[in-house]
């Protein structure tokens, strides 16, 4: 008899563990997925500050075009040398604004994206060292590796595109 309530009681542990399992994964399915646009889009309203253009003149906004056309094709090396695909199916090239900033379909607008509360609620990321080691880690080819340790705050001030506003508002 203890036998079978025993069971019984495992039985129903096993029906609570997979309804719960179930309902889990129908919330991750409803949650609103972030589109990524690409770096035109974040252009139109970060020219003026100096990020864009700066991005351009790093190595993130060409490395697409350092990848060999044959690795190009080759899943193992377009990872790191790319942003992500848009709502429509096109691979965004290069390491853009948002590897590092989320996806940008949710953000983007003028009115979400002067409230930074706001923005971050709709897929803003404002990335940190682990944003980076993502990609700045040892599954790095070794021929292309860098020999030093991955420094954040060098890399940062070498690497990414000016701080505009920040230095603005430091000097104020
Ligand atoms: C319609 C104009 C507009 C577009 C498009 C836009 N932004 Fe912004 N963004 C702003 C404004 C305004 C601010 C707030 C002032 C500032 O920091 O420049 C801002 C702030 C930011 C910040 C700073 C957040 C913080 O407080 O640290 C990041 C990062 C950012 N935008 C990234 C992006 C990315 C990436 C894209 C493209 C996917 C993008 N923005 C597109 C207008 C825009
Ligand atoms: C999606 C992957 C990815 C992420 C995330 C990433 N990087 Fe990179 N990074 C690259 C690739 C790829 C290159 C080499 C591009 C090339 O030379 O063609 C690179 C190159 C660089 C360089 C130039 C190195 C040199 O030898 O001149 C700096 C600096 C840099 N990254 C800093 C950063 C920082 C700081 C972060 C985080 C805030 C970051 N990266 C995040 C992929 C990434
Ligand atoms: C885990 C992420 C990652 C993968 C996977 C990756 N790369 Fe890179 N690649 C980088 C980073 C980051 C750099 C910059 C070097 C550094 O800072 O370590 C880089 C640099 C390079 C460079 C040097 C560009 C320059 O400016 O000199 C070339 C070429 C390159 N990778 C080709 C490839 C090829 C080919 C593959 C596939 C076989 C590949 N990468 C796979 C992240 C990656
Ligand atoms: C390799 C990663 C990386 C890429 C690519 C990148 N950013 Fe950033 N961005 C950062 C980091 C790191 C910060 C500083 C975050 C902090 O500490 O507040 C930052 C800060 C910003 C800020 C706030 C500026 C300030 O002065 O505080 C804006 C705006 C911004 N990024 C927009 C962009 C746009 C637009 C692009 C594409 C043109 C872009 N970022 C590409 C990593 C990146």
């Amino acid at each position: 008899m203890a036998k079978r309530l025993f069971m019984l009681l495992v039985l129903t542990c096993f029906l609570a563990a997979m309804v719960t399992l179930a309902v889990a994964q129908e919330k991750k399915a409803e949650e609103p997925k972030h589109e990524y646009v690409g770096d035109d889009k974040c252009k139109m309203c970060h020219k003026k500050d100096g990020v864009h253009p700066s991005w351009l003149e790093t190595k993130h906004a060409k490395a697409w075009e350092s990848l060999k056309p044959e690795d190009q094709k080759k899943e193992e090396c377009v990872g790191c040398h790319s942003t992500g695909t848009t709502a429509k199916g096109e691979l965004l090239t290069g390491v853009q604004c948002e590897v590092c900033h989320g996806p940008g379909s949710d953000y983007k607008k003028m009115s979400i994206m002067k409230d930074r509360e706001q923005a971050i609620a709709n897929g803003l990321l404002i990335p940190d060292e682990k944003t980076c080691l993502q990609c700045h880690n040892e599954k790095v080819p070794e021929e292309f590796r860098a020999k030093e340790k991955f420094d954040y705050e060098r890399m940062k001030a070498t690497g990414i595109h000016v701080l505009a506003t920040k230095e603005a508002e430091e000097k104020k």
